[in-house]
């Protein structure tokens, strides 16, 4: 038998194409594994009236690992229209298997590393001193709330009366809101638990601890959002004093961050933040470090459940492609973080040292990193195919 059992989340369009090669390089790589591959995505919408099967929710209860590629969404009106003809006009809802899956599981934690690679061509640059040109060492690690802030669903329009009373109790809704007619009234609320607030905090830290980074960075608003941002910073503070006096605690707005990104990334090290602003945080610094070909991600349940995943889709505009052009590495770096958490620390670092082995030679490049417009012509313009990128980095390995 084999040491570790994966489920295998294909999905569709490029992660089904990106995953398999994650797939050969973890087998190439020594990875004692069994993959077992579960339903998800488009297709099992349009067969069955749902992206994401119970079959498949149950293999992930039992093993507890996945590694999942990608999955397409569609507005409701298409994705009715493309159900299964028997299907139609049953009731069925699409909703994102994405979401399903991290409300199904509680997959609270999000990790997203950001981390440049030496010879990167996409890594940031910028002018230093006397028109100097530096290429700062970016070495971030995104903690995102995964649950609740203004992802958690809890919204109106035209709301229901109860609901618009109690908003009219509040004296800023009153003087701000109480004239507009409630039929022209849209709220979306923010909502931040102490229990879920503590937890990704607590990682954040655990993760600095473990990793020998120095700081914390809490990345919100609490000058102006006092109730939730508020609420993740005092319990940093709490945190940080009680448990983890060593790391350093920072406090960032998330506008200001997004500033400050380009001017001292390399000054960051691990950020924590709500659901909306980390998942802001989070593309700003992987456009640092290469953007979607390179932005990988691990989400985490309290009860033990670990998905890995890259951060980009499916882009189906690259998925017939006769030979794939897109790059392989975001998908292979979250089998690496899955590696990680294995703690298979051996095979984690050859791996780790094979694409960055492969990035600073810079013979091997996919159409991104060569700033080429996504289109079949790439491959005949230089640059590397899918299933080349892949092969680079097996080469490499020791
Ligand atoms: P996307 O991430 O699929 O693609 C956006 C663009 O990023 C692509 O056109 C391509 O230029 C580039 N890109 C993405 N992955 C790349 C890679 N590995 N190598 C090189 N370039 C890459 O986002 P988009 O186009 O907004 O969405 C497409 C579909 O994916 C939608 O149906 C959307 O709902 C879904 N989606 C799924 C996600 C998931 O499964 N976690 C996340 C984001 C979108
Ligand atoms: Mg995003």
């Amino acid at each position: 038998m084999a040491k570790w059992t994966i489920v295998a989340l294909p999905g569709d369009g490029i992660g089904a194409i990106v995953l398999e090669q994650a797939v050969r390089v973890l087998d190439a790589a020594g990875v004692d594994a069994e993959y077992i591959y579960g339903d998800i995505g488009w297709e099992f919408w349009r067969k069955e009236g749902n992206p994401l099967p119970e079959r498949t929710l149950k293999l992930i209860e039992k093993h507890k690992i996945a590694l999942f590629g990608a999955i397409t969404s569609k507005p409701n009106e298409e994705a009715r229209a493309e159900l299964d003809p028997s299907l139609q006009g049953k009731g069925f809802v699409y909703s994102s298997p994405i979401v399903g899956l991290r409300q199904h599981f509680n997959l609270d934690i999000c990790v997203r590393p950001c981390k440049s690679y030496k010879g990167n061509p996409l890594n940031f640059i910028r002018r230093g001193n006397r028109d100097t040109i530096e290429e700062p060492r970016v070495d971030v690690v995104i903690f995102r709330q995964n649950t609740e802030c203004l992802y958690s669903g809890v919204e109106w329009t035209n709301p229901p009366e109860n609901v618009y009373q109690a908003f009219l109790s509040h004296p800023k809704f009153r003087a701000n809101f109480g004239n507009v007619p409630v039929n022209e009234l849209s709220i979306s609320t923010r909502i931040f638990t102490k229990k879920a607030t503590e937890r990704i905090l607590s990682a954040a830290f655990e993760h600095a601890e473990k990793y020998g980074y120095r700081s914390v960075t809490v990345c919100e608003k609490p000058n102006v959002i006092r109730e939730t941002s508020g609420l993740m910073w005092k319990l940093a503070k709490e945190i940080q004093k009680n448990s983890y006096p060593a790391i350093k605690l920072l406090n960032t707005n998330i506008d200001a961050q997004m500033m400050w990104l380009t001017k001292n990334p390399e000054e960051y090290d691990v950020i924590v933040a709500g659901n909306m602003f980390g998942d802001i945080a989070s593309d700003g610094f992987a456009g640092l470090i290469g953007g979607l070909g390179f932005a990988c991600s691990a989400q985490f349940s309290e009860d033990g459940i670990a998905v890995f995943e890259p951060t980009h889709g499916s882009a189906p505009k690259y998925a017939d492609y006769k030979v794939s052009i897109v790059n392989p590495i975001a998908m292979i770096e979250s089998a690496c973080m899955m590696l990680d958490y294995l703690g298979e620390k051996k095979i984690y670092d050859s791996i780790r040292q094979a694409v960055a082995d492969v990035i600073q030679e810079g013979r091997v490049k996919t159409y991104d990193m060569m700033k080429m417009q996504g289109k079949p012509e790439v491959i005949d313009n230089g640059a590397a195919s899918t299933v080349q990128m892949t092969d680079a980095i097996i080469e490499k390995l020791r």
